[in-house]
């Protein structure tokens, strides 16, 4: 560790970046208003309990990925893993479920998961998450997987695939889950140590793993559909029929499986096939139980949540990420003394209506502002030379085509106007 590394895993996103996030910021923001979702901001941390409760204490996030830290009060509280319980949390304990229904509303910020880093992983990484709660319909289970599609089209991306899957209800899975652990018991001593873990803890969970040797046993494992209740089957054939009336197209994969407790029925996932080994751009799926286990009225829910920096890098690598990187409307170059108080004040003004304007801050030479002019990519440089400035005027220089005029400098919102029209 030395003073001037980040933590592992975290991002910098400055300039030349920060631009992309922004315009990302910007659709998120047209996309939700299009579907009436409203933001929600909760805390960056909450008491531990939340999550342990929420998603589950069987899964791998809570067992071992949560930044967890006793505060001075000895209160244990973690870091956001996610951003759905702490929403459900929110909605709860604000009662927005006594408004109309259903609650529509998204969140946007920093999640924080100990993982291995890797490219697509952090230890500190942004979701774009929204959640409609209130409603059992499927239709909502559908707007859920179409919303971040309009998202990822308005940004350009393509070569994206949803997959689908309905992993049951408390009525239905119980009897799966049995199923499945009679299943592999008798290759327990053939799989992995999580999965060993899993046959005891979170049998379902089974079906997720990546390894070679257990997927081979995974490949004659029972499949949910033959014990879906007629609900659940209902349910999942209207999602479908949705998606299809819609012309969304996307794979049933009946061993997709997700890493939270809280889920049933309806589960999806939205992989880039330019993103490698961490494919998935996003994922989501109904959570009809979790409101009532974290204290609320029984209340049928359903989400997802978008990796923003995975979304980004799908982008980048299909170079659709350009940064609008536009410079300042004008550069002034001033030599000093009483000229440079005349740039500030100038300069203080044109900002005021909202044009960027740039001054020279370390007494350089004018070759030298010319240059930092040049390189900032100034739409314009405006000279306050003594001369000019004893008639109170300037110069004028438009750097694309190195036209100059003298401006009128008694009266400045007609500058402004030229500036203006000429940023548009
Ligand atoms: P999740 O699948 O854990 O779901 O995360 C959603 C997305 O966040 C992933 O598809 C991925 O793009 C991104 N993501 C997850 N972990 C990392 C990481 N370590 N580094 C970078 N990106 C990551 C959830 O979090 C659920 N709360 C989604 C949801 C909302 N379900 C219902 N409503």
């Amino acid at each position: 560790m030395t003073l001037t590394n980040r933590p592992r895993g975290t991002n910098d996103v400055g300039p030349g970046e920060i631009e992309l996030w922004h315009q990302l910021e910007e659709k998120i923001r047209q996309v939700c208003s299009a579907f009436g979702y409203k933001e929600l901001r909760t805390p960056i941390f909450e008491h531990t309990e939340l999550f342990q409760r929420g998603i589950g204490e069987a899964t791998d996030i809570v067992e071992k990925e949560m930044y967890t830290f006793m505060d001075r009060g000895q209160r244990s509280l973690t870091l956001r893993p996610e951003g759905t319980a702490p929403l459900v949390r929110a909605f709860v304990e604000n009662r927005y479920g006594e408004g109309a229904l259903p609650v529509k509303l998204y969140y946007l910020g920093p999640m924080f998961r100990y993982e291995r880093p890797q490219a697509g992983r952090y230890r500190q990484f942004t979701q774009f998450g929204l959640e409609a709660l209130g409603s059992a319909d499927p239709l909502l289970d559908v707007e859920a997987i179409v919303l971040p599609l309009e998202l990822y089209k308005a940004c350009g991306l393509s070569g994206f695939q949803v997959e689908i899957n309905t992993i049951g209800c408390p009525v239905c899975r119980p009897a799966y889950r049995e199923e499945l652990v009679k299943y592999f018991e008798p290759h327990a001593d053939k799989l992995c140590g999580s999965c060993k873990n899993r046959l005891e803890r979170n049998p379902l969970r089974l079906l997720d793993c990546k390894v070679e040797g257990c997927q081979e046993i995974m490949a004659g494992a029972p499949s949910i559909t033959k014990h879906l209740c007629p609900e659940c089957e209902e349910h999942f054939s209207q999602v479908l029929a949705y998606l299809d009336a819609l012309g969304i197209e996307y794979k049933l994969n009946h061993r997709l499986v997700r890493g939270f407790d809280y889920y049933t029925k309806t589960v999806f996932e939205v992989t880039c096939s330019e993103l490698g080994a961490q494919n998935a751009v996003g994922a989501g799926g109904r959570y009809d139980g979790l409101v009532e286990e974290l204290g609320g009225k029984p209340t049928p829910a359903v989400g997802f949540a978008v990796g923003v920096e995975r979304l980004l890098l799908a982008l980048r690598g299909q170079e659709k990420a350009k940064a609008e990187t536009a410079g300042p409307d004008a550069y002034i170059v001033h030599f000093g003394g009483e000229t440079k108080q005349r740039a500030a004040q100038t300069a203080f003004f044109l900002r005021r209506r909202g044009l960027w304007v740039e001054l020279d801050y370390l007494g350089r030479s004018i070759k030298a502002q010319m240059k930092a002019a040049d390189r900032l990519g100034s739409r314009h440089v405006l000279i306050f030379g003594e001369d000019e400035l004893s008639r109170g005027e300037a110069v004028l220089r438009d750097m694309k085509d190195g036209q100059e005029q003298k401006v009128d400098l008694q009266d400045l919102e007609q500058l402004a106007k030229i500036l203006g029209e000429c940023g548009q």
